[in-house]
């Protein structure tokens, strides 16, 4: 493919817009929604455990070697492959990045389209008792409202993408993360005062290792990794526009703490409101648009609650929104040398209408099902989160581990003080624990392996 000399590489304007736009990439539907309900299912502290392990084993050593090979080669997924080992194979593993974007990302879009609709309806009416699974179902039960929806988060998604790195993302990143901390602080505090705090708690944090089973500890190893938006390219790009004064160590970790900070804190803010109005906790995927609703619509404060709370939930998902979108826009602009508006619009308008078949999948196509029963939805977020990502986060270890020279590496990371063997450490997890570990989930999810 030719190689178009494109416009100058633009870059963040400062270290900690630079974090805060990665961690608002972490931080999405992934910690708010999945990782509490897979918490309280599957032996809450126990699991939390699980996933604190798979972030510092798996998360954090595929999220440096992300941040290596993007800011090393200042390119996009592909191209950054190419320019490191121009084979016919390596490019690939960038390919397979974009295209999990590109699928992650239009369905993705089809949830942040319910979660603008419940700010939209808690503005205009209110939560009522007993009446939010049936609103729930009507919702899904029409087509026009639910792709009105998804093409209006995808339309913020792509005004943020349009404005570039540092006067788009960073700029947006850094109001609505702070704010997006803010009010979860403020909704965890308001929820630890409700006479349901002690057994949220319990609930969230209180090892039950008998519920722990080797589904929990799989979900957690790819819940890990879904949170932290590994094993795409996303990351990569995000550190294609680092400039080389920004420690990637220090930055790493500050990015994992805060993803699972922020992970935690959503647990500590919905289980003991749960519990005060006894509701079951272990609602699954519902939790959100039924459960909480219905929470909403007991409490004195709840309009205000719920509004607050689906607002927070909006800022966390837009900004995860913006950087699967800049994955496919980076790598058009790097590869074809479009212009970022013109990318921006054309691909965010093409990610749109493939997600309308996820959003229809709930009502007009919904009986269209294959393996197992899965809607459209369905199997395109088990082909993307279970199958895709951690095929692409196994060869991203892969390269960092055995295919780059110590050289390459040492190059973006060794400079850092090196006061705890920092280096050495990440080298051990990258080459052996993370592939390792990544290739048991594979071969577990694929039903190759069934026998631990
Ligand atoms: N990390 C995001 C979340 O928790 C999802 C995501 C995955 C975003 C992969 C970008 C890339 O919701």
């Amino acid at each position: 493919m030719p190689l178009k000399k494109t416009q100058k590489r633009e870059h963040w304007a400062s270290k900690f817009g630079f974090v805060l736009a990665a961690t608002g990439s972490a931080v999405g539907l992934g910690n708010m929604w999945r990782f509490p309900y897979k918490a309280g299912e599957f032996g809450g502290g126990a699991f939390v455990l699980v996933y604190l392990i798979a972030v510092i084993a798996m998360g954090i050593p595929v999220l440096i070697a992300e941040f290596i090979i993007g800011r090393s080669t200042q390119k996009n997924p592909v191209g950054a492959f190419r320019a490191l080992r121009n084979n016919k194979f390596w490019p690939l593993v960038g390919w397979l990045g974009v295209l999990t974007g590109f699928v992650i990302l239009s369905y993705y879009c089809v949830v942040g389209g319910w979660i603008l609709k419940y700010i939209f309806s808690s503005l205009t009416g209110t939560f009522q008792t007993g009446a939010a699974g049936v609103r729930f179902e009507s919702f899904l039960a029409s087509p026009a409202e639910m792709v009105f929806w998804h093409g209006i988060f995808m339309g913020f998604t792509i005004f943020i993408v349009r404005g570039g790195i540092s006067s788009g993302i960073e700029k947006w990143s850094k109001i609505l993360m702070p704010a997006f901390i803010i009010l979860l602080l403020i909704l965890m505090i308001n929820s630890l005062f409700s006479p349901g705090a002690e057994k949220g708690i319990s609930f969230l944090l209180k090892p039950d290792f008998s519920k722990l089973t080797r589904e929990g500890i799989l979900e957690a190893l790819g819940s890990a990794f879904f949170s932290l938006s590994l094993g795409m390219g996303a990351m990569l790009t995000y550190g294609s526009y680092l400039d080389k004064d920004t420690n990637i160590s220090v930055s790493s970790l500050e990015i994992a703490f805060l993803d699972t900070f922020c992970a935690i804190i959503a647990g500590l803010m919905i289980f003991p409101i749960v519990f005060t109005y006894n509701v079951d906790p272990k609602v699954g995927p519902g939790m959100f648009f039924i459960t909480l609703p219905e929470v909403f619509a007991s409490m004195p404060t709840g309009q205000l609650i719920g509004f607050t709370f689906f607002v927070l939930v909006a800022f966390a998902a837009i900004t995860s929104a913006i950087s699967l979108l800049e994955v496919v826009v980076s790598f058009v602009m790097d590869e074809f040398g479009w212009t970022r508006k013109k990318a921006d619009y054309l691909l965010g308008f093409v990610i749109f209408v493939a997600g309308i078949p996820s959003a229809l999948s709930f009502n007009l196509w919904s009986g269209f099902t294959a393996w197992g029963g899965k809607n459209i939805f369905d199997i395109l977020d088990s082909l993307a989160s279970n199958y895709m990502l951690p095929i692409g986060g196994f060869f991203i270890a892969i390269f960092a581990g055995w295919i780059l020279t110590h050289g390459e590496k040492e190059a973006e990371i060794k400079k850092v003080e090196n006061a705890f063997h920092f280096y050495d450490i990440w080298h051990v997890l990258i080459q052996y624990v993370t592939p390792v570990a990544l290739l048991i989930v594979l071969l577990y999810t694929t039903g190759a392996l069934s026998f631990f």
